[in-house]
């Protein structure tokens, strides 16, 4: 079979920092599969290879990238594409291809048009299978979603279609089902009669960067909010699903989805932005704080807060679960600590479970403890990167790792309060937490696990 990644947005950021890696991971695992990268950055090969692929890149790597010069604007881009797919599959006699649009939502619809266009048009005495990829956000809000559905639908098949979440790729969020679902510990205690609030923090250190212009567009609601920490909330709160079956998981997510409210407790702001991004000014949120809940039975009542974004002084990446601490009370102490479970994915992955043990040389004066699970002392620091498992899912036509269209629609009606007041910005100096996360902290009586 031969298979051809077509690459839209092929001389873009996503492409050179994650896709042309896990590629090259993949070939050099025994995948098999050529790339067409589309961009108009470069005219032709030998420039696109010179600045977007690291020197250190394997000569099978090389051998299968190719590269056209693609403006998509040009009424007439379709035909040197044809006509490229058309060397590429002569004497085949079966064919994949596998259209990867990792572009700006604005240009899907035209996309997906001259996709059709091509498909239409190419001539090949094979047997031909098709794929499409669309990254993350998947339209600008529930209307525009629904609209690419649409156009999509009228190209591809759902099965055909993959809406990627890298977020769903990563280690720690498989191992989110599995921490929940594969511990009777943890299962029983995994709920609102012990959970007390659980804290969601991603904060980054880059900024905005060479992303300006797509970024301007998205801002940190679609950006990171719809998709990467609405997934985190699914494999956080979900029920067990009757099979790990993608349309088992499935089910479960769309339930939580369902059951969480349009979000109204939030803050937005964007960083100052003058002497960053040589001086352009970003226009658009780039840090949010909010509170939300699942109203399910087992998880009703417990407030989940979420803080995310960009600029921060130190990169953090964990999700704190916080017991309720009944044994205080009990034990008449007040300086017995809660139980906790926090899982850092960023910098290292680690899950702890924070427990009171002995002090030594006291009578009876317990302190907080942690049982550390690392990823990388445990299992070898070479755990594949998100992107190599989005992949491989791919080309191993696995829907396993992709959120379903009903996930994203529930995901965009759950933002759509914040993406309404987006211009009711604040805005905070570079490397400090904004003061709105600080005051959500202080409304609500919570530290946030700094
Ligand atoms: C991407 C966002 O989806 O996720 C970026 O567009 C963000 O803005 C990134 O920095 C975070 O992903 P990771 O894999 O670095 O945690």
């Amino acid at each position: 079979m031969k298979r051809i990644i077509i690459q839209f947005g092929g001389t873009g950021d996503l492409a050179q920092k994650k896709l042309f890696p896990a590629y090259e991971h993949l070939l050099g695992n025994g995948f098999d599969f050529t790339i067409l990268a589309l961009g108009r950055r470069f005219k032709d090969r030998e420039q696109f290879v010179k600045s977007m692929v690291s020197k250190d890149a394997s000569e099978q790597f090389l051998s299968r990238l190719e590269y056209l010069y693609y403006d998509m604007g040009d009424p007439e881009a379709t035909v040197p594409l044809q006509r490229r797919l058309e060397e590429l599959i002569a004497d085949a006699d079966e064919v994949e291809l596998i259209y990867y649009m990792a572009l700006q939502p604005s240009l899907y619809e035209e996309a997906i048009k001259q996709i059709q266009h091509v498909d239409a048009h190419l001539g090949c005495q094979c047997s031909l299978a098709k794929k499409i990829v669309v990254e993350k956000p998947f339209g600008f809000d529930l209307e525009s979603a629904h609209r690419y559905n649409d156009i999509l639908l009228k190209a591809f098949d759902d099965r055909e279609i993959y809406r990627v979440d890298h977020y769903l790729g990563k280690e720690f969020m498989q191992n989110l089902l599995i921490l929940r679902f594969h511990n009777d510990i943890i299962r029983s205690i995994w709920d609102n009669r012990s959970i007390e609030s659980i804290q969601i923090i991603f904060d980054e250190t880059h900024g905005v960067d060479q992303r300006l212009g797509f970024y301007e567009q998205i801002g940190v609601v679609r950006d990171t909010i719809q998709n990467h920490i609405m997934q985190i909330i699914t494999y956080l709160t979900m029920n067990e699903p009757a099979t790990l079956s993608p349309e088992d998981i499935a089910i479960e997510k769309v339930k939580v989805l369902r059951s969480i409210a349009p979000i109204s407790e939030f803050h937005t702001g964007r960083y100052e932005s003058l002497g960053a991004n040589s001086g352009h000014v970003v226009h658009t949120p780039t840090y949010a704080a909010l509170k939300l809940s699942v109203n399910t039975y087992y998880f009703a009542g417990i407030p989940i807060y979420i803080r995310t974004g960009k600029m921060q002084k130190e990169a953090k990446s964990l999700i704190y679960v916080k017991f309720r601490n009944k044994t205080r009370e009990v034990m008449h102490d007040e300086a017995i600590a809660e139980n906790g479970v926090i899982i850092t994915i960023h910098p290292e992955l680690t899950i702890d479970i924070s427990m009171n043990l002995k002090q030594p040389d006291t009578s009876w004066k317990s302190k907080p403890v942690r049982f550390r699970f690392n990823q990388a002392e445990t299992f070898g620091a070479n755990t594949p990167e998100a992107y190599e498992q989005i992949v491989k899912k791919i080309l191993q036509g696995d829907k396993s790792l992709f959120p379903t269209m009903r996930e994203i629609a529930e995901s965009w009606r759950i933002v759509a309060p914040m993406l309404e007041n987006e211009r009711h910005m604040e805005v905070y100096p570079v490397r400090t937490l904004p003061k709105f996360a600080t005051d959500l902290s202080q409304e609500h009586g919570f530290d946030w696990f700094d």
